[in-house]
């Protein structure tokens, strides 16, 4: 007898679905068959049984300019388990030029509150000599990732080529993975000089100080980079079809590079700008123009981009109001952990995607990039029992007021799509259920230890 057995559902295994039951004991997932019996059952016939989702891209509690980011550890942990997230992965961030031990040891602290499991990248904002030394003491820590900017000058996180370089070198040799937020910082930072001289520095401004161009451009060079070091390398959030493609081919031409794309980089484009609060959409890389949110799709369908990730950091609209009407003032991110699974499962109702690649991108692959399969990213017997029971045929309206974020809006209010969460069990305790609601405990997430990144994804 298991602990808990899920009872005909439609289990995702070996790129399949098979008309299984799933049973759980204690933390793990013990088997799969049929008829197989538990001291609970829950009959989830016609629903998916799938891998918990990994959403490897988030900024709880961020600062950004006065304001800070509105969902926290936990409040952003009860959002992700809404939709279906058992895992994500934060940053830390570096201050004054301290050491990487000391920011992983602060941003540790801050995650405990977490009710669903979670890593963390490690941010490098200034390259020092001791961040250089302590590189290789992070793999014993189970931190597997950097974080680092090729952007963002003025707020002191951008890295020049020779630092970049140098940390590519000393990664390939303690095989970190580099993520890299990709934009080329430079003339991002000229256009808007020269915008500011004009007095132009409304939501607008934002796609023209920060052109498609300017993102496919660093992709390109950074992924030169990663094949003249040999480090594998993944590109965070992707915005353009453009930068996609680049991606595509630097990779096809031997580049160690992964990529990641966000659910508002398929879904929204710019004329989001031309809304009364344009601003509430605003996020560097910034939305982009109709046409290239098409071939990112098809980047992803193709696998040429491996995963999706949110690059969740809501903030609320009175902390976006404090902008003033500069982009320069405006704190940039949007939600997105509670509506990614649903988006993007929704683009194979749309003809957008496969059910494999979508299916893959939002659990598998980024635990397989990341350092965290099987144990998570699965559905075999002995790994954590991380399961997302999902509605695939259930009709919803993404509306602010049913979600958990605690944000103020939703930047897809009123969009109608295919498919819910159902229920989501973390290490074999169900912690959300869509007529039960919030079923987990604040403190409940453990500190996940990662492996190094899978090969695979970068040959
Ligand atoms: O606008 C965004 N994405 N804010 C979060 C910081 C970042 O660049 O990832
Ligand atoms: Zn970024
Ligand atoms: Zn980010």
């Amino acid at each position: 007898m298991y602990d808990l057995v899920l009872k005909n559902g439609l289990v995702y295994i070996d790129n399949y679905f098979r008309n299984l039951d799933l049973a759980i004991n204690g933390e793990k997932i013990a088997c799969l068959g049929k008829d197989l019996k538990g001291k609970k059952e829950i009959d989830v016939e016609e629903k998916w049984v799938l891998p918990g989702a990994i959403d490897a891209h988030t900024h709880f509690s961020l600062p950004f300019y006065d304001s800070i980011a509105a969902d926290d550890f936990y409040t952003g942990s009860i959002a992700g388990a809404a939709g279906g997230v058992t895992t994500f992965i934060d940053f830390t961030a570096q201050e004054n030029k301290e050491g990487l031990i000391s920011s992983i040891n602060r941003r540790l602290k801050e995650a405990k509150p977490s009710a669903i499991d979670y890593s963390l990248h490690a941010c490098i904002a200034q390259f020092t000599e001791q961040v250089a030394d302590e590189i290789k003491l992070l793999p014993e820590l189970g931190i597997r990732s950097f974080k680092i900017f090729t952007a963002y000058n003025k707020i002191g996180r951008m890295q020049n080529d020779e630092n970049l370089y140098r940390i590519m070198e000393l990664c390939k040799l303690n095989d970190i993975l580099v993520t890299v937020h990709a934009e080329n910082g430079m003339v991002i930072d000229y256009l808007t000089n020269e915008a500011e001289k004009r007095n132009d520095l409304g939501i607008k401004s934002l796609s023209r100080t920060r052109p498609v161009f300017t993102e496919s451009e660093a992709i390109s060079r950074v992924c030169k980079f990663a094949k003249f070091t040999g480090c594998k390398t993944h590109i965070v959030h992707i915005s353009s079809g453009e930068g996609a493609e680049v991606l595509a081919y630097e990779k096809a031409n031997g580049a160690p590079v992964s990529g990641e794309t966000c659910p508002q980089y398929l879904y929204l484009d710019d004329s989001v700008f031309d809304k009364e609060n344009g601003h509430y959409w605003g996020c560097c890389p910034p939305v982009r123009p109709l046409g290239q949110q098409d071939r990112i799709w098809k980047c992803l369908d193709n696998g040429s981009i491996a995963m999706v990730a949110t690059d969740h950091c809501p903030f609320n609209k009175k902390d976006k109001d404090t902008w003033g009407g500069s982009i320069n003032k405006l704190p940039m991110g949007i939600p997105g952990i509670e509506t990614m699974v649903p988006l993007v499962l929704n683009g194979i109702i749309e003809g957008k995607i496969d059910i494999k690649s979508a299916i893959k991108s939002i659990s598998e692959n980024p635990a397989k990039i990341f350092g965290l399969y099987p144990e998570k990213g699965s559905l075999l017997p002995g790994t954590d029992a991380d399961i997302m029971v999902y509605n695939f045929y259930k009709d919803q309206v993404i509306t602010q007021k049913n979600l958990h974020i605690n944000n103020d809006y939703s930047v897809y209010e009123g969009l109608k799509i295919k498919g819910k969460n159902s229920m989501t069990i973390l290490r074999g305790k169900i912690i959300y259920d869509e007529n039960k609601g919030w079923l987990g405990k604040k403190g409940e997430g453990r500190f996940v230890k990662r492996e190094s990144p899978n090969p695979y994804f970068f040959k």
